[in-house]
């Protein structure tokens, strides 16, 4: 059985950063994101009973050792939930550069899910799916869904998953200009950073503030109110940020260009253009604004030599491509 898949990164307003629970990746806090339009991860899954082993492409080449086991692991969750033994070849590619801040693991895990359930059989809600993907990827469960998202930290592997605040249609205009500053490998990967954060004095604080950001982000997000979503996402990212620079292996993962460009963006809003900055866990920007100020932006980023630019607007969820013919 094949089953192909698409799905999306997302860019979170409210972050994902630190886990009760790691082995069923539930987070210590519920986030909200947008799903990208132009940021995607395709995916197929084909059962093969000849296979000893999954065997895992990324492109046309063999995926290195930690993706294969990443994969092998996720891939076991699903047959388990089938009860399948066979294995599977997967093959993944993605339109945009992997590991760097853009949520590469979220686009993949969501295909992935997808794809993987359709080729062993299984027939799952956006529930049910929103869970399997975050076994792979925490923020994947996010990108199962399109538009805004919010994940519900939860209690438990049934509990904790995404459901949608509004989906692609309701803000059309939005846009994330993403300046890709560095396609360097991380210096610290998302899973030690959720290790990692409790180990930061200012680690509780940002939980205890994190229910008034959800709430404000909620409401600008039902408004579609620009400087409201704003006034709390770029805080809430260099909270992230901060956190990330105290813990008892501490990381700084901002580049001298990601000041200069936090700093333009800045001077550029003193100016009147209305955008805001975030990062992930990276040193790339994303630059969330209105079509109109993105329109003006991208030649004032290019005219600075910042050549490397993706420009999202909310996308669609996970979609099947092809699916198993029905039994
Ligand atoms: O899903 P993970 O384990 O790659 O963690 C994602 C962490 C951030 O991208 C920094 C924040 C988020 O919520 O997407």
């Amino acid at each position: 059985m094949v089953a192909t898949a698409r799905a999306a990164a997302n860019i979170a307003f409210v972050k994902y950063w630190g886990n009760r629970c790691p082995a069923l990746n539930l987070p210590a806090n519920s986030s909200i994101s947008l799903t990208l339009s132009n940021c995607t991860a395709v995916t197929t899954v084909a059962v093969d009973g000849s296979l000893n082993e999954d065997v895992v492409y990324y492109g046309t080449s063999l995926a290195n050792d930690a993706v294969t086991a990443r994969v092998r692991r996720f891939l076991g969750a699903v047959r388990q939930r089938a009860r399948r033994e066979e294995k599977a070849r997967v093959q993944t590619s993605n339109n945009f550069p992997v590991g760097c801040g853009i949520a590469s693991s979220a686009a993949g895990f969501a295909a992935l899910a997808l794809a993987a359930s359709r080729a062993y059989g299984l027939l799952l809600d956006t529930q049910e799916l929103s869970c399997l993907a975050r076994l792979g990827s925490g923020s994947a469960c996010r990108s199962v869904l399109g538009g805004f998202v919010e994940w519900v930290a939860g209690t438990s592997h049934e509990t904790s998953c995404a459901r949608q605040l509004a989906d692609h249609d309701h803000w059309p205009e939005l846009r994330d200009i993403v300046v890709i500053v560095s396609k360097a490998p991380k210096e610290q990967s998302s899973s030690e950073g959720h290790a990692l954060a409790p180990t930061s004095p200012l680690y509780e604080a940002r939980l205890a503030y994190l229910g008034a950001v959800l709430e404000t982000t909620r409401r600008a997000i039902a408004t579609r109110d620009l400087r409201l979503l704003g006034e709390v996402l770029e805080p809430e990212a260099f909270c992230l940020h901060a956190i990330a620079m105290t813990t008892s292996r501490p990381v700084l993962y901002w580049t001298p260009e990601t000041v200069d460009v936090l700093r333009r963006v800045f001077e550029w809003r003193r100016q009147g253009l209305e955008a805001y900055c975030t990062l992930d866990a990276g040193p790339n920007v994303h630059i969330i604004t209105v079509a109109e100020v993105a329109a003006e932006l991208v030649p004032r980023l290019r005219a600075h030599g910042y050549n490397e630019l993706i420009v999202d607007r909310p996308g669609p969820g996970a979609q099947l491509l092809s699916q198993p013919p029905p039994q």
